[in-house]
């Protein structure tokens, strides 16, 4: 087989790129180790920056999120008995919508399915040949066949665990990490949202955050052991512990029932650079990993898959390199500060083991400080709605 661009991985990244690289001419293949059914199983983000959102009009697959999306002009955050409200859209002019990870992918896989685009499921010992040379190539097994694909250039969107990154040599890459002592214990039920905005709440025992999908879906997340067992959590249990971490009002109105889905995320702080090498590219979780806290992940590999499709666009239509040659430059420029911003707001809103009563109370004076100066806020808020690409 040829194409023009061979896609390593069918998340977000890698079907965002796709389709926008579709939208302008350019053809490319997919291969994703997984079925398209677990690809979509997993539930993920649910906060899209305006940046991601004009890149699904962009790319023709905003019909969905535009009607079934919520836009939400601010955020709620409580810290002992208090609780205020950053207000976006006053602060910024701009909001950020409610739309989960999931249905983007699922509208994604819907454009490239109608539009005949290839994808290979279930490609395995997926391997990237002549990445340094102008002739590349990448290789996989798929329903018992061998396949080649004879390309121009590769986008590495295979996330952490992918072999995109690892096809650099070790000795041309820095990985620079930080691992958090704790992890993110995560629920969906059917219930409505305890309050129409979000809430991000630093308690004493620990982080919270109230969170949703829509009016009859919540999503719910509880700062935990990182040695815990989604298993060893009851809905109760977790019940429980949410109700003790957030405001009294809150708690009261809490509106609970069984949970449709339960798992632990791990948190970690990681960018390998440089992202490209050769003719290879790295885009989304291959290349860096956010915790979560402020809802950057989803939202930096659609910022990568910005700069990638623009620069392969320029190069096709008028052979200009400068896109693709200053494409790692670009892309972890803003990387860094989602990372900053990631890392500040988990180091905020979380109580980590070694933390002393010093270190807690700086804590409670950054929050009160974060609630009575509007160019606090601002920076804050700048960062929560997306920084400009
Ligand atoms: P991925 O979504 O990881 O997609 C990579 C794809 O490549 C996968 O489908 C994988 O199967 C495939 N693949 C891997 N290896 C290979 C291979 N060798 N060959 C072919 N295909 C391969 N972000 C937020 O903003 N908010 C959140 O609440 C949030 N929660 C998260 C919870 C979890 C458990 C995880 C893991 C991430 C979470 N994130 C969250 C981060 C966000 O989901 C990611 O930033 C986003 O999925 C990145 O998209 P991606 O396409 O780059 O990578
Ligand atoms: C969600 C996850 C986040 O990490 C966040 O900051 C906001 C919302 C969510 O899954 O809904």
């Amino acid at each position: 087989m040829r194409t023009q661009v061979a896609i390593i991985g069918g998340g977000p990244s890698g079907l965002l790129l796709s389709q926008l690289l579709h939208v302008h001419g350019i053809d490319s293949i997919v291969l994703e180790r997984r079925t398209k059914g677990h690809v979509l199983s997993r539930i993920r983000a649910g906060v899209l920056e305006r940046g991601l959102t004009d890149l699904m009009a962009t790319a023709g697959v905003d019909a969905r999120l535009r009607a079934e999306g919520f836009r939400h002009d601010g955020t709620l955050i409580t810290y002992g008995d208090r609780i205020f409200r950053l207000d976006f859209a006053d602060l910024t002019g701009h909001s950020v919508t409610v739309y989960g990870q999931t249905e983007v992918t699922r509208d994604l896989y819907a454009a490239r399915e109608a539009a005949g685009g290839r994808m290979v499921f279930e490609a395995e010992d997926v391997t990237l040949h002549d990445v340094d040379s102008d002739r590349p190539h990448v290789t996989c097994r798929a329903n018992g066949d061998d396949i080649r694909i004879d390309c121009d250039f590769i986008a590495g969107c295979d996330g952490f665990h992918g072999v995109s990154r690892r096809t650099i040599p070790a000795a041309l890459r820095q990985e620079h990490e930080k691992v958090y002592p704790f992890g993110w214990l995560g629920i969906l039920s059917e219930t409505p949202p305890v309050d129409p905005e979000l809430i991000y709440a630093n308690s004493e025992r620990g982080f919270a955050l109230c969170s949703m999908r829509n009016a009859n879906l919540s999503r719910y997340y509880i700062q935990c052991d990182a040695t815990d067992r989604p298993d060893a959590w009851s809905d109760d249990a977790f019940w429980d512990e949410l109700r003790r971490r957030i405001p009294r009002a809150q708690a009261e109105t809490l509106v609970t029932g069984p949970s449709i889905e339960k798992s632990i995320a791990p948190l970690r702080s990681f960018v390998c650079e440089p992202m490209q090498w050769g003719r290879l590219f790295l885009c989304g979780d291959a290349a860096h990993i956010v915790p979560p806290t402020g809802a950057k992940g989803l939202n930096t590999a659609a910022s990568d898959v910005n700069y990638l499709y623009r620069a392969l666009h320029r190069f096709y239509a008028d052979g200009d390199k400068s896109g693709i040659d200053g494409y790692s430059a670009q892309a972890l420029a803003r990387v860094w500060k989602a990372e900053r911003f990631s890392w500040w707001f988990s180091s905020l809103m979380h109580r980590f083991p070694d933390q002393t009563s010093f270190d807690h109370k700086m804590q409670l004076a950054e929050l009160a400080f974060l609630e009575s100066n509007r160019a606090a806020q601002t920076a804050m808020a700048e960062n929560y709605v997306g920084l400009p690409y």
